[in-house]
């Protein structure tokens, strides 16, 4: 079966983000919330809410020394704000001093069956880069590259296709099964060239060993497992000696109704291409509510903050300021602050975020092409 909790493939949303932790050796992020310079409002809030061995990357922060941060993403559909929690940690990273490896998951993808490469090229750079850049990301020290195509430098691509087709030696089938549960071959492929994203960054062509950051949604946590195993199984064998690979992980945005943000269906999540009319429209009509029937209800009863996808995105995103989302929550708990009022506060955060956004998505344009070597 696998670890079906954890599927980096399924549709499933993560209930209890503490009982998983527990059982695959988790640790809390908690303690270096206060620790890191600017820290995101997604450290500062346990958004981020677990590591592994994070510590000696906060080091490398703390006495400025290299470190890596390297992350993947599939290109798949519309750009939303469930994605922007990723690209803001890598541009945090990078502001911080890493170096950062940014992996378009296209053979992935491909291989899920997602789209041809073709497609899949445009979609990395129409939706995922020019959002990357018009939210901060600068080309300095900074490499995306596609799985389908390390570089245009041979010995770098050389590099990275060797320590792919040699990866499958250092781990078994029954190791993949009891990791993965249902395996394809497309799958395993993919596993075999992640596992080689995480490491390449450390081989003497990439610039050799130094801790690697890969911050990431729970789902991948098999990943990562995997390839520390992996990296310490090459340590013993001689041929590399990677710094074991560190990681976070992030809770995921919940979608407009409750569920996930799923790129099938549009009134599931905010594009960042969103007209901010059409905006205003979804909140109003699909975001799941924890409001009472009734307005009378609601005054005597209170809303559930809990479980209200409003409140949700105010406290993952768009209520930077603690005291006023704390004062929000009392509001709503005692039914001062009617659910429609809720929303309108979001609706008004959120459209002022895309009208700007998308003008530096425009002057994005300029600069994709340093990006793209
Ligand atoms: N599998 C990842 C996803 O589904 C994408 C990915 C590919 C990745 N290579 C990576 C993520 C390396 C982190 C590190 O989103």
């Amino acid at each position: 079966m696998g670890d079906t909790e954890i599927n980096p493939w399924g549709s499933e949303s993560v209930k209890d983000y503490g009982k998983l932790s527990k059982e695959f050796g988790i640790e809390n992020f908690g303690k270096f919330a206060g620790k890191l310079p600017e820290p995101l409002l997604y450290m500062k809030r346990n958004i981020i809410f677990g590591h592994r061995d994070f510590g000696k990357v906060a080091e490398c922060i703390r006495r400025k020394k290299p470190f890596v941060m390297m992350t993947g993403l599939m290109p798949s559909g519309k750009f939303h704000i469930g994605h922007k929690m990723l690209a803001d940690q890598i541009i945090y990273y990078q502001k911080h001093g890493a170096e950062i490896f940014l992996c378009v998951a296209d053979i992935e993808a491909y291989n899920m069956r997602l789209a041809g490469l073709e497609q899949l090229r445009k979609i990395a750079i129409e939706e995922y880069l020019l959002n990357y850049i018009a939210l901060g990301l600068t080309p300095k020290k900074c490499d995306f590259y596609f799985q389908s195509g390390r570089s245009a430098d041979a010995k770098k691509s050389n590099a990275f296709y060797r320590l792919a087709g040699t990866v499958p030696k250092r781990v078994t089938m029954n190791e993949m099964k009891a990791i993965y549960g249902d395996l394809s071959p497309g799958k395993i492929m993919s596993v075999m060239v992640q596992v080689a994203d995480i490491l390449h960054p450390q081989m003497e062509e990439f610039g050799g060993p130094r801790p690697v950051l890969v911050p990431v949604g729970i789902d991948q946590d098999p990943h990562l497992r995997l390839t520390r195993d992996i990296a310490a199984r090459m340590k013993g064998n001689g041929e590399f000696d990677f710094v074991l690979p560190s990681s976070t992980y992030h809770e995921f945005m919940k979608g407009l109704k409750g569920g996930k943000m799923s790129s099938s269906d549009p009134y599931s999540y905010i594009a960042l291409t969103d007209d901010p009319k059409i905006v205003k429209d979804k909140i109003m009509k699909y975001a799941f509510s924890g409001g009472r029937e009734t307005i009378k209800e609601h005054r005597e009863k209170g809303g559930d903050p809990g479980i209200d996808v409003a409140y949700h995105m105010l406290e993952f995103m768009f209520e930077p300021d603690d005291r006023k989302l704390r004062k929000l929550h009392s509001d709503y708990k005692s039914g001062a602050l009617l659910t429609g009022e809720l929303k309108q506060i979001l609706i008004e955060r959120v459209q002022s975020f895309l009208e700007q956004h998308q003008k530096k998505r425009e002057a994005a344009k300029k600069q994709v092409d340093k990006f793209l070597k």
